[in-house]
């Protein structure tokens, strides 16, 4: 059994932070969303895992994630030139894959559920296809899956207007090498891309043995901003131990499960987890409240915030209101005006969102 990652795309919807960097390494408690994917497939004993990478943002998820020492995993990187689709990755990818049977996991999902059940179905049972399912609020902006009452899978369809079911597709697959001939016979849908529901529906339509999974536990595709603020909140509540590395100093107050890596300080403040805080950061006369992830580098100067994740490197400076529901790029500047300005100065970037409140 091998793996293959999907980190390649072009992460339009999480603009602008993914116009520089790969949307699969923004961080979720300051770890890349991209290796929770790979810690949950050496979990379940796959070690050769093949991840599909952008020439724009592949050279930065190679030299983050490595060659694969660091998770116990062979990693081998492969490179999709154009963004043609998820099944148009699988086909890219065939070389590496030959004829072994497959997990397909997109890197910017987050998977609460164990692996290994799934590949225990889908071995025992022979399967060509196992999708995994939960049930969603708005359907239309996935994947959505018709089932009967036995967990077959009737019909599949990539982002339907009318939803048969809100049964969405979650972005972990299980597939026999039956699916690259299914591959090889669909064609691009309307948005131009190969889809690997169409694909699905072709074994189905062939009567290959395809099978849904209902899952219960939590998944999230961390592609827009309050996505990645709800997974931020859920691993910080369900994985985070209380580790001090850094210092801290006597006024300061820690409450709750807090993490400070090595190399930081934290002066005269008071942080209440869930909270994570990277290495080599200084946070000075603020307050941090729960379910705020800090990366690496950055400092924090008279700031007042919750509920928010902070890149590496970014600096927030005497903001006297409170920050909430945040999410701030790497090397991002934040800094109050000395005085009530008489006039607001912006320099916005494309497709930014700012709200004055
Ligand atoms: O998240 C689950 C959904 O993922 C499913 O419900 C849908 O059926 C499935 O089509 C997919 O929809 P998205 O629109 O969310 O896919 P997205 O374009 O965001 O791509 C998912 C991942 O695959 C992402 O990490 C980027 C990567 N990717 C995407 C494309 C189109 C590639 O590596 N190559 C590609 O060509």
């Amino acid at each position: 059994m091998k793996a293959i990652i999907l980190s390649g795309g072009k992460g339009t919807r999480l603009r602008p932070l993914t116009y520089t960097g790969a949307k699969q390494l923004v961080p979720v408690a300051n770890k890349p969303i991209l290796w929770y994917g790979i810690e949950s497939i050496v979990a379940a004993g796959i070690t050769e895992i093949g991840i599909i990478i952008s020439p724009e943002t592949g050279g930065e998820v190679q030299s983050k994630t490595g060659n694969g020492d660091r998770f116990g995993a062979q990693i081998t990187y492969i490179k999709q030139e154009q963004p043609l689709g998820l099944a148009h990755a699988v086909k890219v990818a065939q070389p590496f894959l030959g004829d072994s049977p497959f997990v397909m996991y997109l890197g910017d999902n987050l998977v609460q559920s164990e692996l290994d059940l799934f590949l225990d179905k889908f071995k025992s049972q022979h399967l060509d296809a196992l999708t995994l399912l939960c049930e969603v609020e708005n359907p239309s902006a996935f994947g959505v899956a018709k089932v009967d009452s036995d967990g077959n899978v009737l019909e599949l369809i990539e982002k339907p207007k009318n939803p048969p079911s809100n049964l969405a597709l979650v972005g972990v697959y299980l597939f026999s090498p039956e699916i690259h001939h299914a591959i090889a016979n669909i064609q691009p849908s309307a948005r131009g891309e190969l889809e690997i529901t169409d694909a699905i529906q072709y074994l189905i339509d062939k009567q290959k043995s395809v099978a849904s999974f209902q899952l219960s536990g939590w998944w999230l595709d961390t592609g827009k901003k309050d996505d990645l603020l709800a997974a931020n909140q859920i691993i910080l509540d369900t994985c985070l131990e209380l580790t001090i590395e850094g210092a801290i100093d006597e006024p300061s107050k820690i409450s709750g499960r807090v993490h400070i890596g090595k190399g930081s300080q934290i002066i005269n403040s008071m942080i209440r987890g869930p909270v994570t805080i990277g290495d080599n950061c200084q946070i000075t006369n603020c307050f941090i409240g729960p379910y705020s992830s800090i990366a690496d580098n950055t400092t924090l100067i008279d700031i007042d915030l919750e509920h928010s994740v902070i890149l590496q490197g970014a600096t927030l400076e005497g903001i006297n209101d409170r920050i909430v529901d945040s999410l701030v790029g790497e090397r991002a500047h934040l800094k109050a005006a000395p005085q009530r300005p008489k006039a607001l100065r912006f320099m916005v970037g494309d497709d930014s969102t700012i709200e004055l409140t």
